[in-house]
């Protein structure tokens, strides 16, 4: 799909939440190539082991009831449904999983530098980043679930802490800054509003080209 390509000399998008740069009159390597976004989502992870929602052996296709266990308002209202949400968590992170052919495939296309290469990816799993794509090209849709934030404070933590203290008795840890409130994945449109949305119709026009991946 073409998207709204401006031609060469303008400058690359920047990702939200980073300052852009102000122009230094030295010629931006970026600007003779192509501005390629390359859309994922979860098919692209499940041959690292990391089941889908909704595929044929999706979570919620094969145990509809786990929809509760990863949606904000049953997390919020439920200390069950975050018991048992931080279990699923704590196995699918034990599973250790590693990126796969296509997330390093991503990474070796931008590595060659034949295009300015972004991935905007639905994924919270930071594999495009563990493959080697540097976080600045990767926009998160709905989050990250490598960290936590707390519902109430914004305090942020990594998930291993949290799995520590899961491990060591507490299976629905509370946030230690103010005590209270839930732990949740860092998460657009619920407890962390990174705006990756409004990034992702501002910046639209500047790429030349779209890849959509399984998603
Ligand atoms: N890895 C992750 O980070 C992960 C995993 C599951 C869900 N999620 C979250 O779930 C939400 C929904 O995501 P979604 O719409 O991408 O998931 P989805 O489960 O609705 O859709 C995944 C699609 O990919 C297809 N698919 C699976 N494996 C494939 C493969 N190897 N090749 C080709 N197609 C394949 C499935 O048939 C399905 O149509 C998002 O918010 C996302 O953050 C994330
Ligand atoms: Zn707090």
């Amino acid at each position: 799909m073409e998207g709204g390509a401006r031609g060469p000399g303008r400058r690359e998008p920047s990702l939200p939440g980073r300052k852009s740069r102000r122009p230094t009159g030295r010629r931006d390597p970026g600007v003779s190539r192509p501005l390629v976004a390359i859309l994922t989502g979860a098919g692209i992870s499940t041959d690292s082991g990391i089941p889908d929602y909704r595929g044929p052996r999706g979570l919620w296709t094969l145990h509809p009831e786990y929809e509760k266990l990863v949606t904000f308002e049953y997390y919020m209202t439920d200390r069950e449904i975050r018991c048992r949400s931080w279990q699923m968590r704590r196995q699918t992170h034990a599973l250790a999983p590693a990126p796969n052919a296509a997330h390093r495939a991503i990474a070796e296309l931008d590595q060659s530098g034949a295009v300015a290469l972004r991935v905007i990816t639905q994924n919270t799993d930071g594999l495009h980043q563990q493959a080697g794509l540097p976080a600045r090209k990767v926009l998160e849709l709905h989050g990250t679930s490598r960290s936590v934030v707390c519902t109430e404070c914004g305090a942020r933590t990594s998930l291993d802490d949290a799995f520590a203290r899961i491990d060591a008795g507490e299976p629905d840890p509370p946030c230690v800054e103010c005590g209270l409130a839930e732990l949740f994945s860092v998460s657009c449109g619920a407890a962390g509003n990174c705006g990756a949305g409004g990034y992702y119709k501002d910046a639209s026009g500047h790429f030349q080209a779209f890849v959509v991946s399984a998603a």
